[in-house]
């Protein structure tokens, strides 16, 4: 029974590419330009060495990688790492754009320590190697003899180094190889996910091995996977299952990141890492990655965007982002860094303590989103009549705790409602993420500080947070006019020493990760300022420039 099993899942491995671009077509591809030019696109790099010995991944400084393929390999009992599969092609590529920076040709994955699991012909850590990486290939003995081989072929572009070692992810607890003794920066698990040939959870148990037992490395994984249909369950669904039960979390690399040309819309590639641990962060020296939000997923390219969230297990939650020219529309990286950092400071957790939160500038909503959905009663605002706001609205406006009003920075209307409740209320926290983003909103800011901190109606000594690309100019001017108004005597500046791992964002490479976020309190005198001069002032970026 089982070896039918076996075989049936052969076969259906074997017949996937087609019904995935039958269902393309159903779709419209034929009427629409676009999805017929990507059809087309999927199909043609795919069938290029489909039946052919040799497989050649060319890398975009014209080193053509050339692996030699096995055709018969099922057949003659070596398994299905005997040919290059289109997910590996993929992952290859991904590495090429995820770590190599185009403008300086350097590559962030310069002594990287990769292991490649089930490597098989060897593509994806042999590409990792040509960019620098020190690699394992990994695989079942009778397989080994391919990534050999197809390492030799391609001696000359090694820049990191290769091992070829075996090891089956079955064995893990019965034996102990040298692929289990070391510590790696990254394991890269190409078409492993695949239910109807191995069963998923010793691959699980060996992924949280891999991550879980040198914490402080901070090992992560990259999957690639190409999705089949699965009578029985869907695969990437319970793979994402058992990862979790083991304290992994799974989060999808968007479409965007790919190679534009080396992608499909069947394959996709996933990064693993060990689940953020929610540890209240008192001590300001600690580089613990409490993150808890993930970015999901990007679709960059249409003109209205949208941007998935994920917070936890059970929370997931988009914004709608506009292409439109206007910065309040935008998803900016202190908007990331804030929401992480917000998250990882919730006292509601350990206190059930809900806080009443004003947001200034709240843009696309990100931050208000995550607070609300952690319980928080929040009053987020933007510029009346500003797409900004209706944006704010269209995001916010299902949260029953989410009030959402017109609010200019430094404008007195003490005739006008939502000004004078604004001005009048005890907030337990005042956020402003990225809202000094030029020298024309540093007057009109320190003007609603002075209102909004005014010791006569914020007794209860509310804080500001403040957080500002360093880049900023505004801040200088900013940071300068605030030590030097009187107003805010009563105030204390205190630069906060945000963890690494904060302004860590998830979804862009190394060589595009913005410039650093810098956080400030603003709050009632008590506390040592510990002052920092922002860096060299220069231009910074919304998260979609970085991407592109
Ligand atoms: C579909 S092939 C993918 C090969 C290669 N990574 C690629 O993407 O081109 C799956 C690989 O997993 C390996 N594999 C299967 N079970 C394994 C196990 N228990 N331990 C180690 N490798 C295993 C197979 O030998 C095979 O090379």
């Amino acid at each position: 029974m089982e070896e039918n099993g076996e075989k049936d899942g052969q076969r259906s491995i074997e017949n996937v590419n087609r019904p995935c671009m039958v269902s393309i077509l159903r779709n419209g591809a034929i009427n629409n330009k676009m999805k017929q030019r990507e059809v087309l696109r999927n199909l043609s790099w795919r069938q290029l060495y489909c039946g052919k010995n040799e497989y050649i991944i060319e890398l975009n400084d014209s080193r053509a990688l050339k692996f030699i393929q096995h055709q018969q390999s099922e057949l003659q009992g070596i398994g299905t790492g005997g040919t290059v599969w289109p997910a590996a092609h993929v992952l290859a590529k991904f590495l090429e754009r995820y770590y190599l920076c185009p403008e300086t040709n350097t590559s962030s994955m310069k002594d990287l320590s990769v292991l490649d699991l089930g490597a098989g012909t060897g593509v994806a850590g042999l590409v990792a190697s040509a960019l620098g990486a020190h690699v394992i290939l990994c695989d079942i003995p009778q397989v080994l003899f391919l990534a050999e081989t197809n390492f030799l072929k391609n001696k000359d572009f090694i820049q990191g180094s290769i091992q070829i070692c075996p090891f089956d992810w079955g064995q893990l607890s019965t034996t102990t190889t040298i692929v289990q003794k070391q510590a790696y920066d990254l394991i890269l698990v190409s078409e492993c996910v695949l239910p109807q040939l191995y069963p998923l959870e010793p691959l699980c148990d060996a992924i949280a091995f891999f991550l879980l037992t040198w914490k402080e490395k901070k090992t992560k994984a990259l999957i690639a996977y190409e999705h089949r249909p699965y009578p029985k369950f869907d695969p990437i669904t319970k793979f994402s299952q058992l990862l979790n039960e083991r304290n992994l979390s799974i989060s999808k690399v968007c479409a965007t990141q790919l190679d534009p040309l080396y992608q499909a819309d069947d394959i996709h590639l996933f990064w693993i890492f060990p689940q953020s641990d929610h540890t209240f962060l008192g001590k300001e020296d600690t580089d613990t990655d409490h993150r808890a939000l993930i970015c999901l997923d990007w679709n960059g390219h249409e003109e209205k965007q949208i941007a998935r969230f994920q917070m936890d297990q059970t929370k997931f939650f988009q914004l709608e982002l506009s292409q439109q020219d206007e910065i309040g529309c935008a998803l900016w990286p202190s908007a990331l860094v804030t929401a992480h950092y917000l998250l990882a400071v919730d006292p509601s957790q350990k206190k059930s303590k809900t806080w009443h939160v004003l947001e200034l500038g709240a843009g696309a909503g990100l931050v208000s989103a995550c607070l609300a959905l952690r319980g928080h009663k929040i009053t987020s605002t933007d510029v009346p009549y500003s797409s900004a706001l209706k944006l704010l609205k269209a995001n916010l406006s299902h949260f029953d705790n989410v009030n959402i009003l017109p609010y200019a920075w430094g404008a007195h209307h003490h005739d006008h409602e939502d000004y004078n409740y604004i001005h009048s209320t005890q907030f337990d926290l005042i956020i402003c993420s990225d809202c000094l983003y030029n020298s024309s909103a540093v007057t009109p800011l320190l003007h609603s500080f002075i209102h909004l901190l005014a010791p006569s109606i914020h007794n209860k000594k509310c804080p500001a947070l403040l957080l500002v690309n360093e880049q900023r100019t505004a801040l200088d001017s900013f940071l300068r006019a605030f030590r030097l108004d009187p107003s805010f005597t009563h105030l204390d500046l205190i630069k906060l020493h945000l963890p690494p791992s904060f302004a860590l964002i998830d979804c862009l490479p190394p060589h595009r990760q913005p410039s650093p976020i810098a956080a400030f309190y603003i709050q009632p005198k008590g506390i040592k300022t510990e002052g920092q001069q922002p860096r060299t002032p220069s231009v910074a970026a919304p998260l979609s420039h970085w991407i592109h």
